[in-house]
């Protein structure tokens, strides 16, 4: 199941959300950082952490086809069970426009025959190069919003953008939904919800701390999985898991060919 999120503009939180929900998700997963604008995993929650693969090894192998093309080789854990994966971003966000987004949005909505859950940070709506083809193919697609009236206005043309043939999700706007970052800041959910005109899926609460050791890699300290920031995140991965899967019951093309497991390359997977 490939569940997509991205923001509208400005740095709601999309990449913080994706890891503290990654980590909190009901089943095997993968946080994929396709941001055409670079990756921020390895420098910030990996402090510092070089890696071979990642996004930009697996778009190479996949333009060479083969068996290089494994997405398993460019993963790295996210956390010590293994559970949770991390496929590293782009070190350079130049290879963005060498990406066939189309191949890896079909191979990352069915790795392991659907067995393991993708969670896709996508970056900003609008940015060049936009991996549109998996907000496509993905079964929900969440617009990360901040709760100021400025960030739900950005919020609300991401939605109607998303409503515009070409960039939303393929089963139309019942899949689109919203994450709140910081509500009440001015506005709730609710509010937020009525002025974006689409269910929220959750609301991750502002807390500094939690959000360093996320994006910053700052210590996290005996009590991290107490604090607020993980705690709301358990619910709404339960929330949006639910939400993606009933998307994903509506979905299933009796006609669409089975896309290989965990392979982007070899010609299959489209
Ligand atoms: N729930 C939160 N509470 C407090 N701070 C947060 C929260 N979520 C994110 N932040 C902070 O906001 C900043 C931006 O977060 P992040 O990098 O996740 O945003 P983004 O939307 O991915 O930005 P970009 O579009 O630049 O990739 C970081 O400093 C992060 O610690
Ligand atoms: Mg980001």
């Amino acid at each position: 199941m490939l569940i997509a999120l991205c923001s509208a503009k400005g740095a709601p939180g999309v990449t913080t959300s994706a890891l503290a929900l990654g980590l909190s998700w009901p089943r095997p997963v993968v946080v994929a950082e396709l941001d055409p604008a670079g990756g921020d995993v390895l420098a910030g929650y990996g402090r510092a952490e070089t890696a071979g693969g990642g996004l930009a090894e697996l778009a190479l192998a996949a333009r060479r086809g083969g068996p290089a093309g494994h997405l398993d080789e460019h993963l790295l854990r996210l956390d010590t069970s293994g559970r949770a994966r991390l496929l590293p971003g782009l070190g350079d966000p130049a290879v963005a426009r060498h990406i066939d987004w189309e191949r890896l949005a079909a191979a990352l909505a069915s790795v392991e025959d659907g067995a393991v859950d993708v969670l896709a940070d996508c970056g900003r709506l609008r940015a060049e190069h936009f991996p549109a083809a998996v907000t496509q193919r993905a079964a929900a697609v969440v617009v990360v919003t901040g709760s100021t009236l400025r960030a739900a206005r950005a919020a609300a043309l991401a939605v109607a953008e998303l409503r515009r043939e070409g960039t939303g999700p393929a089963q139309g706007t019942a899949a689109v939904t919203a994450l709140v970052v910081a509500p009440g800041e001015p506005y709730g959910e609710k509010e937020i919800g009525q002025a974006l005109g689409v269910p929220i899926v959750g609301a991750l609460p502002r807390d500094a701390k939690a959000a360093a050791v996320l994006s910053d890699g700052a210590p996290a300290g005996r009590l991290f999985g107490q604090s607020a920031l993980p705690r709301a995140a358990r619910s709404t991965a339960a929330r949006l898991a639910d939400h993606a899967a009933a998307q994903q019951a509506r979905l299933t093309p009796p006609t669409t060919p089975a896309v290989s497991a965990t392979t982007v390359g070899g010609g299959r997977g489209r």
